[in-house]
């Protein structure tokens, strides 16, 4: 009996799909990459943009024909829209046999037990979280984890909808966290990437007598020193929670890689403020500075979103011109999506798509011109990069990740795979990489 999972969402998305992986392996189903020949057939969707619905949309709606074909195939979907639309997807697409939500993906091989012995089709959501089963997962490659380290989201920025499908902020304990890395570093993981939406909350949630050294920062050092991991990712980091002793902790560790995704949204203090983002673009730059400072060679990156309802020439002019102060590595933009249930879909909108998209491809013209010169400091530098897999399928041509989080493809071969090599950067492009190994 074969299962295919399709992923459409972020990393926290992804590391779900790998806790669906290990609970139908459980009961038996193995993993199938082709979908005509799949038993079961789960949709891990996304909700963040209007688009991503509309995606999904369309796939499931290409589903009807192949349950046509063979009416035993079970059609899943979970994940962040399931956990929104609920009975809704039933009533739009009434061959869905099981709706189940972001609380209680554990309880899915239960509901397709069930789903077996009964006609009617299942949704099944939970409002409320738990982090009891969160490491019970499997991973899609044997050298590099996701590590969630907080689940949900508390701060109600005005244009998301996450905090409503994803629900208040619960932090893994940190003993927990210790033990469950340790033993992937005895599984053989070099690599690992701390989840949140904001990881900067940590532990607040927490509580009892240690609760005082239970913060990020004290985490990361926690982790950093766990023998035998070689590097340590972490995304996302939240601006107004982001303290200092972060830096310092980058800087005394080395295998805590320096790179942090640092999300903006908008260079417009007013439009921030209607965000609900509580910082302002000063102190913001203020944690740039120190960054530059005390980690010259560390990558930044953020996330924009342009064409949020209110934002004129001059937000966006404000946008664009922190876009070139900071000098952002790589820039994640997006066009505002109106998301129904949160409190910007209230908001008055002036402006017509089409000329956000204006503004939206200014914005990008400007970051893939920022990008693409500081990948051109890189060239004839040497970096670690982890191997990951192949760049180009059916060539010798392989791709690694530098520890700025970009990517280089070079000439290899496939037992560097899941190691540590050293690559000389020779070209680059605006996303990614051209290099060769060293010998
Ligand atoms: N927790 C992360 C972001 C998660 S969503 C953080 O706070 O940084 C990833 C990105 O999607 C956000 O940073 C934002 O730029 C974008 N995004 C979220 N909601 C959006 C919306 N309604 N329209 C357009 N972009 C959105
Ligand atoms: Fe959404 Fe803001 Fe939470 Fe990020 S911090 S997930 S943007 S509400
Ligand atoms: Fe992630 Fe999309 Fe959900 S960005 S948290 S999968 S809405």
């Amino acid at each position: 009996m074969n299962f295919f999972i399709k992923t459409f969402g972020c990393q926290m998305n992804e590391y779900d799909s790998e806790r669906i992986f290990y609970l139908l392996e459980s009961i038996g189903y193995k993993e199938s990459a082709d979908i005509n020949k799949a038993n079961i057939i789960i949709f891990n969707t996304c909700a963040v943009r209007e688009k991503a619905k509309n995606r999904l949309y369309g796939h499931i709606g290409n589903l009807k024909k192949l349950k046509s074909k063979n009416p035993d195939l079970l059609i899943c979907i979970g994940g962040c829209t399931a956990q929104n639309l609920k009975e809704k997807l039933l009533k739009d697409f009434p061959y869905i046999d099981i709706v189940f939500g972001t609380h209680n993906i554990s309880e899915l091989p239960e509901l397709i037990r069930k789903k077996q012995s009964l006609k009617n089709n299942i949704c099944s959501i939970k409002e409320k979280g738990s982090d009891r089963f969160i490491y019970k997962s499997k991973r899609y490659l044997n050298f590099k984890a996701y590590v969630p380290i907080i689940i949900g989201c508390n701060n109600y920025c005005s244009y998301c909808i996450v905090p409503y499908v994803r629900g208040k902020e619960i932090s893994v304990h940190p003993d927990k966290i210790i033990k469950h890395v340790k033993k992937l570093v005895l599984d053989g993981v070099l690599e690992i990437t701390l989840l949140g939406q904001n990881v900067n909350s940590y532990g607040r949630d927490l509580t009892g007598n240690s609760k005082k050294s239970i913060n990020f920062s004290n985490l990361l050092k926690n982790i950093s020193g766990i023998r035998g991991l070689h590097r340590i990712r972490f995304i996302t980091s939240h601006p107004k929670d982001f303290s200092d002793d972060i830096i310092f902790t980058i800087k005394e560790n080395e295998n805590i890689a320096k790179h942090i995704h640092l999300p903006i949204q908008s260079g417009s203090d007013r439009i921030l403020k209607r965000m609900n983002r509580r910082y302002t673009t000063e102190q913001y730059l203020k944690i740039v500075r120190l960054i530059r400072e005390e980690l010259p060679n560390c990558s930044i990156t953020t996330d924009i979103i342009v064409g949020f309802p209110g934002e004129d020439e001059e937000d966006f002019r404000q946008t664009l011109n922190l876009v070139k102060e900071v000098r952002f590595d790589r820039a994640f933009t997006f066009i505002y999506s109106n998301r129904e249930g949160t409190k910007a879909s209230n908001f008055y909108d002036n402006k017509t798509l089409k000329e956000k998209k204006v503004r939206f491809l200014k914005l990008l013209e400007i970051q893939n011109k920022i990008s693409l010169e500081e990948n051109k400091k890189l060239i004839g530098k040497k970096f670690e990069v982890l191997v990951e897999g192949f760049g180009i399928k059916g060539k010798d041509i392989f791709k690694g990740r530098l520890e700025n989080n970009s990517i280089v493809n070079f000439k290899g071969s496939k037992k560097d795979i899941g190691k540590f090599k050293y690559i000389e950067i020779l070209d680059v492009k605006t996303f990614y990489l051209k290099g060769k190994l060293c010998k």
